[in-house]
């Protein structure tokens, strides 16, 4: 870190994001996501908690193998068996860091039962020295420190660089912190902590109050250069500091604040839409930055000002964040390769088989729908991009449902896996998309309950495209799945096919109960 006036942004959507309740990234996803964050240009990406899961070990150790650009982080207990994991994931990356978290706070250290206030010193000292045998990079997380005796917190940050730490991370875990008190606390940190100067002070705000973007600028204001975040906020409980929003106050306020980062903004759009689509969980519409109705002028007065010149009411370009372009863009006439440049323009790079689809998929778009938007472009993109091989495809749906009699739905899949079979049943629901749901389910001998759906225009008109997103519970377990389609009921089945494939992508051969299919 030599450029004073550069704010470093630590991406861990992947870690303390994927933490949100009844999520679950696969492993495809999470590195199809950490290549998009190396492209909007972050400087760390915390890849996940490898002791957790196998899953996660792998996908930390694909992430750190693949995605080239950010420094790769991943997350340990102060425990030998933690740090191992973490190490053992991470050591391939082009630059890698070790992060240890142990409480702080005496609420943490008394109601978990870790001892007194010194052993727990002592527990972190030894974490950090076993972790700095490997790594030249260790982050050093004392939780809780919102609510911690600031002397004590003091006291082992000073201890914890003594011992080797370079990044200090000064975690509002509970969010519970006001922006002055936090500010407050991270100034005097920087002022009574002896050795401060030889580590990267950070900071990590949860979001319980609806403060953790004001708390993480607050703590700019006192001299920390490090902060994380997430895409679209997400995270434990009401979530973390959200990036887009604290790099466009940067941004945006630069003239004051005189600081920058090393973010792409205009990514910062499509990144949210690639994250909403893979976890199911879409912003609300008045999301600053990345909701529908971030750029939407409604009122007269505003329109009228808008219209005379954008500065009346617009304080950000949207393009400038990639809002998608609501103009037309594309047309088939304009061929392959200007439909390949928009995407890369979009930040979407695919490899050659989605383009194929996609490609297929904006043909069939283009002729249902007078004008294809960038936002069409990007619902259509996140459908094709899969992440798990299709083995069911949807073939056909047709519904019948209107005021009278029950709504009842007739789909027929192609199963890859058994190419030779027709699968075709009809069921009835409460609804058409629970018809349709039903059909599917009766269809594939694999036990679901449907936790999540949503669906959405992409834009607006009557000839919108609907975006469908499902979260399916499985053993314990959530899968999401995304669909997009002009009839939201074909978009909502698709995106229960997608959900399936990413369960049937995990079980080994899935047996047809007797008698479905034709
Ligand atoms: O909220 C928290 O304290 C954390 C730490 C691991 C930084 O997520
Ligand atoms: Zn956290």
């Amino acid at each position: 870190m030599t450029d004073n006036n550069r704010v470093y942004i630590f991406d861990t959507t992947l870690r303390d994001g994927e933490q949100a309740p009844g999520f679950a990234l696969n492993v495809e996803e999470k590195v199809e996501i950490a290549h998009q964050l190396a492209r909007l240009g972050v400087d760390v990406i915390e890849a996940g908690f490898p002791i957790s899961s196998p899953g996660d070990f792998l996908a930390c150790q694909r992430i750190a193998r693949e995605v080239h650009g950010p420094v790769i982080t991943a997350l340990a207990r102060a425990v030998p068996q933690d740090i191992d994991a973490v190490w053992n994931s991470i050591k391939d990356a082009e630059r890698s860091q070790i992060h240890i978290v142990l409480s702080v706070s005496d609420i943490h250290i008394e109601k978990k039962g870790l001892g007194t206030r010194q052993q727990v010193l002592e527990k972190g000292i030894a974490a950090v020295e076993y972790a700095r045998q490997f790594c030249d990079f260790v982050e050093y997380s004392p939780e809780d420190a919102g609510r911690a005796d600031r002397a004590y917190l003091y006291e082992t940050v000073e201890a914890m660089i003594e011992a080797g730490a370079t990044v200090i991370n000064v975690p509002d875990t509970t969010g519970y912190t006001l922006p002055h008190e936090f500010g407050g606390m991270i100034g005097d940190l920087m002022r009574h902590v002896r050795n401060v100067g030889n580590a990267i002070v950070s900071v990590h705000c949860h979001n319980d109050l609806g403060l953790a973007v004001a708390n993480s600028l607050a703590a700019i204001d006192n001299g920390a250069r490090r902060v994380e975040c997430t895409i679209n906020g997400i995270g434990e409980r009401a979530g973390n500091a959200s990036l887009e929003e604290l790099v466009m106050i940067l941004r945006t306020r630069e003239k004051l604040l005189g600081l920058h980062t090393g973010v792409n903004t205009r990514l910062l759009a499509p990144t949210s839409q690639l994250v909403q689509a893979r976890t199911g969980m879409h912003v609300q519409a008045n999301k600053a930055i990345v909701g529908a109705n971030a750029f939407a002028h409604a009122s007269g007065i505003h329109q009228d000002g808008v219209l005379k010149d954008k500065l009346t009411y617009e304080i950000m370009r949207p393009e400038d964040v990639g809002v998608a372009d609501t103009r037309i863009v594309l047309s088939p006439r304009s061929g392959r390769h200007a439909f390949r440049h928009r995407l890369q323009e979009l930040g979407y790079a695919l490899a050659d088989d989605a383009f194929a689809r996609a490609w297929e998929a904006f043909l069939v778009l283009a002729d249902k729908k007078k004008e294809v938007t960038d936002r069409d472009l990007q619902a259509l993109v996140a459908d094709e991009a899969r992440t798990v091989p299709e083995r069911f495809n949807l073939e056909l749906v047709q519904v019948s449902c209107g005021t009278s009699g029950r709504p009842s739905a007739t789909v027929r899949l192609h199963d890859s896996e058994r190419p030779d079979r027709i699968l075709e049943d009809a069921a009835i629901g409460d609804g058409p998309v629970d018809a349709v749901c039903n059909a599917i389910a009766r269809l594939v001998d694999m036990p679901t309950e449907l936790v999540d759906f949503t669906v959405r225009a992409v834009t607006g008109g009557l000839d919108a495209m609907g975006e469908a997103s499902v979260r399916v519970r499985h053993e314990d377990r959530i899968f999401s799945g995304h669909g997009a389609d002009t009839d939201i009921i074909v978009a909502s089945a698709k995106a229960y096919c997608s959900a399936l494939n990413k369960v049937a992508a995990e079980r080994p051969a899935v047996s047809l109960p007797a008698g479905s299919g034709v």
